[in-house]
This record gives structure tokens, C-alpha cells and sequence, in this order.
């Protein structure tokens, strides 16, 4: 099993297009996106119909708000959910591709389990919202329940923070291992960051390369000034939100 895993795109199509590039460099055909297609970017559209390609598409909590009420986001993140929605239902386009985008959305699972692996936008044990930060492995309850709940490697999103997670409470991040990890015996979630808004300092675009048990983190620059000029050019989304990919945070 060799696999590209993605995640939490957030409507930035420069960087989705990337790092797409970069799968098929490597060699990868098999492309799994775990949620948040769109929410906070510029180009929802765009980055849905490239999602439509993927495998395997898992439901976001960004992507669930688009579709229905948004719940639980602050300010910023909303008002980009309500502007998403607007690019979606009214862009003087073909109703038909329009239909198409929102049963795609409306139709995505929350969790997709195969043989030992699982995947999830936030945690096994609540798919769509819950965080798992790494500061969570002070918190032995929490990772103790969401362990059990795992059959034996979960692959997760949702955070923007990419790297391991090991049963004996560890956390690793990507430049910790060289950018490489081995799942072994042991139980691990892995967090494989995010493509289209990377919190971690990195402003790079992050994914995952999944090579039987072998695990490869990648950056991938991209023009993130074009994304930002574009995030600037709409009044509905905060400039924060562009600001904050410069820096990766
Ligand atoms: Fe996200």
C-alpha cells in the first residue's frame, strides 16, 4: 500500500496543486484527503473539484460547516464558511457543476478504516471535531480513551500540526525524525499536517507519504504570496488569514 495522505486544504488551490505535483513526482496515484477542503481560502471551487480526484475524501469540520450551520468557529472562520458557501451556491456557473460540488461535499464519510489503518479529520473518537494537540501528551486520559478506540495506526488531520504520536505519550514532529517514521508494534496516530495552512512555523505545504509501514513527511513550497494577494482581494476574509501563511501559524 503506498499512499499520498492530505489534509485540511482550506481553499488554497496554489498550494493543493503543489503538493499534487509533488505526489505524482514520487510516484503516487493513491491520494487520500482526511477533511477541510474549504473554509478560510480563496478558491473553494477550484479545490473541489481537484478533491473529487482523491480516492478516498473524508468530511471536515470546515466542509460540514459549508454545508450546514457553522458551530463552534470563531469570527474570522465563520464569516469565511459563509462567504465558501456563497462561491458555491451562486457563481454563475452551471447549476449542474454547482449540484455536483454539493453532493460531493454532502455525501463525503467521516471516518475510513482499512485492515490496521484508520483515518479521521480530528480523532478516532469524534472524526469531524475533536483536536489532538500535542501538548495532549500530558493529558494521559485523553490520548489513554482515544487509544483504545484504535485498532492499531490512526492517520489525522485537523490540527495543522503535523507529526507522531506514540502509545507511551510521546510526540514527535517531522524535523525531530529526519522527516521519517516507522510504525511498528505499537499503537500511533499520526497527524499529517496541513496542506493549505500549515500552523507548525513551517509555511511550507505538509503531507504524509504512507510506503507499506514507512511514513514520510513532506514540505513542499509554493507561491504564497498569490494566495495571499487573493485572500487580501476579499473583503469577507480576514487579512489575517493571509498573513498567517507567510508565517506558517
Ligand atoms: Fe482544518
Amino acid at each position: 500500500m503506498k499512499l499520498a495522505l492530505i489534509s485540511d486544504i482550506h481553499s488554497n488551490i496554489e498550494s493543493l496543486e503543489a503538493v499534487l505535483a509533488d505526489i505524482r513526482e514520487q510516484g503516487v496515484s493513491d491520494v487520500y484527503c482526511l477533511g477541510d477542503l474549504v473554509g478560510y481560502g480563496p478558491n473553494p471551487r477550484e479545490v473541489i473539484d481537484l478533491a473529487m480526484k482523491c480516492k478516498v475524501c473524508l468530511l471536515g469540520n470546515h466542509d460540514q460547516g459549508a454545508l450546514f450551520d457553522p458551530e463552534g468557529f470563531n469570527l474570522g472562520a465563520e464569516r469565511a464558511i459563509f462567504w465558501t458557501r456563497q462561491q458555491l451556491e451562486n457563481s454563475g456557473v452551471d447549476p449542474a457543476i454547482q449540484h455536483k460540488r454539493w453532493d460531493f461535499l454532502g455525501e463525503l464519510p467521516r471516518t475510513h478504516q482499512q485492515g490496521e489503518f484508520l483515518f479521521v479529520h480530528g480523532s478516532a473518537r469524534n472524526p469531524l471535531n475533536e483536536y489532538v494537540f500535542p501538548e495532549d501528551i500530558y493529558n494521559r486520559r485523553k490520548l489513554e480513551k482515544i487509544f483504545a478506540l484504535i485498532k492499531k495506526y490512526a492517520f489525522q488531520g485537523h490540527t495543522h500540526v503535523p507529526g507522531v504520536f506514540t502509545e507511551d505519550f510521546n510526540f514527535v514532529s517531522p524535523e525531530e525524525i529526519g522527516y521519517g517514521y516507522q510504525l511498528g508494534d505499537a499503537k500511533a496516530m499520526v497527524n499529517v499536517g496541513s496542506v493549505g495552512q500549515p500552523r507548525d512555523g513551517d509555511p511550507r505545504a505538509c503531507y504524509v507519504i504512507l510506503d507499506g509501514e514507512a511514513i514520510q513527511f513532506r514540505r513542499i513550497e509554493y507561491p504564497v504570496e498569490k494566495t495571499i494577494e487573493k485572500i487580501y482581494g476579499v473583503p469577507e476574509l480576514d487579512n489575517f488569514l493571509g498573513d498567517r501563511l507567510r508565517d506558517g501559524r
